[in-house]
């Protein structure tokens, strides 16, 4: 079957509504389009599990607290929407900034608690309540039974896990959270990356390889010791600057004391304007 390309929230619901009375199982994928293999990944993910794939491609205004990142995000829908044909993706919904967020419609608030006062929450204000107002309302127009995140956005992925629990407790939606996936280098992939010079992307490959470094000798160091050599070992790199470096709680997100099996080294590194996430876990 061609996918299908569907701007309208009537006409995804309706269509999602009638392919569960036949039977079918139906996974979901947000994104916001300028698809990699990480995406795709999450699509392969939801194929194995779903008889019927849904992506979403929609850049969300109000989850950019920088204009300028919002102005930059790269878009591409007609390469992304061949390569989500040939990974068999059935449907992509990619409505219009007006159909997601009508005029003079009042938008939902959300509290996240302390998931969202620290680390993407404390340094981009207001991204959150960005990213579970869209979430929220795909979820609501396209009522997945799954839907797939990537790890990449570990607090994202957290805060979704959050959102569905407490504000659509009846959804019967399941989240899969999904391997990170890497550039040989080490570099996670990401949207972002395409705006890197090729100098700045010989940089940005050194974010991992320097983490990886830490977390592999983490048992013999202790937090502060290993915070700060990531932080200074980054920063002396030519065009990167670390933002934030935090170890914390994988289930609470909290600065932790050790670093352990539960714990997650979480980094944002500008890459001159370009900014950049990343997350490892500890042994
Ligand atoms: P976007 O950055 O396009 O990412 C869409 C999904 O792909 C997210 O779940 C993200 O974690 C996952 N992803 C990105 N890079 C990945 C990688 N290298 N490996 C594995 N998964 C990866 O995240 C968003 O969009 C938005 O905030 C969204 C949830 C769509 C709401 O607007």
């Amino acid at each position: 079957m061609a996918i299908k390309i569907i701007r309208e929230i009537k006409t995804i619901n309706n269509t999602v509504s009638d392919l569960k009375k036949q039977g079918k199982r139906i996974g979901f994928v947000p994104t916001m389009g300028a698809l990699h293999k990480g995406h795709i990944s999450l699509v392969e993910n939801s194929k194995k599990e779903n008889d019927i794939t849904v992506v979403s491609i929609f850049v969300n205004p109000t989850q950019f607290n920088n204009k300028t990142d919002l102005k930059k995000y790269p878009r591409n829908e007609k390469q992304d929407t061949r390569m989500l044909e040939n990974a068999g993706c059935d449907y992509v919904f990619a409505p219009s900034v007006n159909e997601m967020y009508p005029k003079n419609e009042t938008q939902k608030t959300f509290d996240f608690g302390q998931l969202a006062t620290v680390m993407e929450g404390k340094h981009r204000p207001g991204h959150f309540d960005g990213v579970g107002q869209i979430v929220y309302k795909l979820f609501k127009a396209v009522c997945p039974d799954n839907a797939y995140f990537g790890i990449k956005d570990f607090q994202q992925l957290a805060i979704i896990n959050y959102m569905v629990k407490n504000y659509m407790p009846d959804s019967g939606i399941k989240i899969t959270g999904c391997d990170i996936v890497r550039e040989a280098d080490g570099l996670a992939m990401s949207s972002r990356n395409e705006r890197l010079s090729e100098n700045q992307r010989k940089s940005a490959g050194m974010i991992n390889q320097i983490m990886k470094k830490y977390h592999s000798q983490a048992s013999n160091n202790d937090i502060e010791k290993i915070k700060s050599s990531i932080i200074y070992e980054i920063n002396e790199i030519d065009h990167l600057k670390v933002e934030y470096y935090d170890i914390v709680n994988n289930e609470t997100l909290q600065p932790t004391e050790k670093a352990d099996s539960n714990a997650r080294g979480c980094i944002a590194v500008f890459c001159d304007d370009v900014r950049l996430i990343d997350n490892m876990p500890f042994s």
